[in-house]
């Protein structure tokens, strides 16, 4: 039998907010300007990317569908169809734009805007599902950017969330992986204590990267 070899929980350390740059936003969106022309060519040299977020699709319900984070929408353009109405919001003007080149070659009538998860330009009570990937150890505050999805979510809602954190079982690769993920200057949050604090009822599944990326139905 092979042992895990597993790290000490002490280790388990989430990112200190205290050192994350003021303007953490916007530094990374210039990042995100030029990756907008990449996005595609990373995704077909990192295919399980796309393996990763498309766990999200069988999730999917309802009929008014938010993603907010979408990048160069190769995950909307997965699921996307002219039956449900979609909405789109991304804080990069670039992926905006390449995504809503990409939804109009499709032919799908999508509703796509460029904002801040920390504020949901939409009513309270909005959405039946809510589509978050890759992007949520990108927010500087886990905790408003959690506020505003439930606020916009529906009552019986739900959110449907892939991201990075440590593996459950501590084995040492996942964790090599998130470790990797921070120095590249993303934010490792507890994503099971932030949905607990927001009241969430969330199943969890691990869906790749040796336990390092998750996949979360939270329901509002
Ligand atoms: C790593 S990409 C993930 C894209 C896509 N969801 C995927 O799974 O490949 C992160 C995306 O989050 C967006 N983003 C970063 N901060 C944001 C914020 N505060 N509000 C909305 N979108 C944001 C970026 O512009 C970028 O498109």
């Amino acid at each position: 039998m092979v042992k895990i070899l597993r790290i000490k929980p002490e280790k388990i350390k989430y990112t200190d907010l205290s050192r994350i740059h003021p303007d953490y936003t916007n530094k990374m969106n210039k990042a995100y300007n030029w990756m907008a022309k990449v996005y595609g060519a990373f995704m077909l040299v990192f295919p399980v990317w796309k393996k990763w977020i498309k766990n999200v699709i069988p999730h999917i319900k309802g009929n008014t569908i938010l993603e907010i984070s979408f990048g160069n929408g190769y995950l909307m353009s997965q699921y996307a169809s002219n039956q449900h109405e979609i909405y789109g919001i991304d804080y990069n003007e670039k992926m905006v734009e390449v995504t809503r080149k990409k939804m109009k070659d499709k032919g799908l009538d999508i509703h796509l805007l460029k904002g801040n998860v920390e504020k949901l330009p939409f009513p309270d009570n909005s959405f039946d599902t809510i589509i978050n990937t890759m992007a949520f150890t990108g927010y500087p505050d886990g905790n408003k950017a959690l506020g505003e999805i439930n606020r916009v979510l529906k009552p019986g809602g739900r959110l449907l969330l892939v991201d990075f954190d440590y593996p459950k079982n501590r084995n040492v690769i996942g964790f090599a992986i998130v470790r990797l993920w921070e120095k590249f200057g993303d934010i490792i949050k507890d994503i099971d204590a932030l949905l607990t604090e927001h009241n969430f009822e969330f199943e969890h599944t691990s869906v790749g990267g040796f336990g390092s990326v998750h996949l979360y139905i939270a329901l509002k």
